[in-house]
């Protein structure tokens, strides 16, 4: 849907139905009906986003400001090619053999310190949509090492031109969510990676220390906050203690519990907001 938007200087019409470019394990727009309510209520804020992932959040909900930050310098590249309109001529194509090719080519302009551009983020938008379940891992060397994913077909976008308006005033950052200064006009959305075993999304895990280290971050900010993980005892006592209110609701996706499939569930925690 394309609408004018009044009042705007240059008559710049915005795409409203604009989607995550990328898939992304652990992506919320599942969540979004449950989220947008009560972030809309702090449409005047500046969106702050630790963990801006696959940009579920940020995209639903289209703050004029917003600092998304994520840990994965690729995405973040990815993002700020996105800013400046990327359109890309790369061949992209369902093939195996093309996949590793460009793997091997991400792979060498990481090794050589040159993955901040648009090569990089044209090939790490392929092997992104071509690789398995939207997975970003890497080596303990920083190598990027998702196999091909097997998808019976896949849709390449190659003009991004739609995202430079949305994300105009938005400022992207590649560190760790500690770095990050907030303002007293903030609001914060936080979505670590999951509190459970093996989850590897860059090459650090994301440990049981840094879950503590986070809600204690969390807990000392006098801004409003909000918190996704999933509902184990033990984050739910963390943030309970810390005087953080939970909701509970139940996630699209299934865990193994005791051997069999269980609903997982999921926590929504809230601070400085009523
Ligand atoms: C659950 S995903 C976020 C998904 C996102 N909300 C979405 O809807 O697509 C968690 C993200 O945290 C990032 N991450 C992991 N450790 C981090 C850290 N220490 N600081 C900042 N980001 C980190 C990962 O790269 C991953 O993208």
């Amino acid at each position: 849907m394309l609408t004018k938007i009044p009042n705007n200087k240059n008559n710049h019409f915005v795409n409203h139905d604009l989607k995550p470019p990328l898939k992304w394990a652990g992506g919320k727009r599942w969540l979004l009906p449950h989220l947008l309510p009560i972030l809309q209520k702090f449409e005047n804020k500046r969106l702050v986003e630790p963990f801006c992932g696959g940009l579920a959040v940020a995209l639903g909900l289209k703050p004029k400001q917003a600092l998304l930050n994520d840990i994965n310098a690729l995405v973040i590249n990815f993002y700020k090619c996105l800013q400046f309109g990327l359109q890309t001529n790369l061949l992209m194509a369902n093939n195996e053999t093309l996949y590793y090719q460009y793997r091997l080519r991400l792979n060498d302009l990481i090794a050589s310190g040159n993955s901040d551009g648009s090569e990089s983020a044209e090939l790490f938008y392929y092997l992104n949509r071509s690789g398995y379940n939207g997975l970003s891992r890497f080596n303990s060397k920083g190598q990027f090492n998702v196999p091909f994913g097997r998808y019976k077909t896949i849709n390449y976008l190659q003009d991004f031109s739609g995202y430079k308006e949305v994300f105009k005033n938005w400022q992207f950052l590649a560190c760790d969510f500690e770095q990050l200064i907030i303002r007293s006009d903030d609001i914060v959305y936080a979505d670590p990676p999951y509190d459970v075993q093996f989850t590897k999304y860059a090459k650090e895990d994301f440990t049981w220390h840094d879950q503590e280290r986070l809600a204690n971050w969390l807990g000392k900010l006098n801004v409003p906050v909000v918190v996704s993980n999933q509902a184990t005892s033990r984050i739910i006592k963390l943030y309970k203690k810390l005087g953080f209110r939970i909701n509970k609701l139940s996630a699209p996706r299934m865990i193994s519990c005791n051997g069999n499939r269980a609903e997982a569930m999921e926590i929504l925690a809230f601070k400085n907001i009523s």
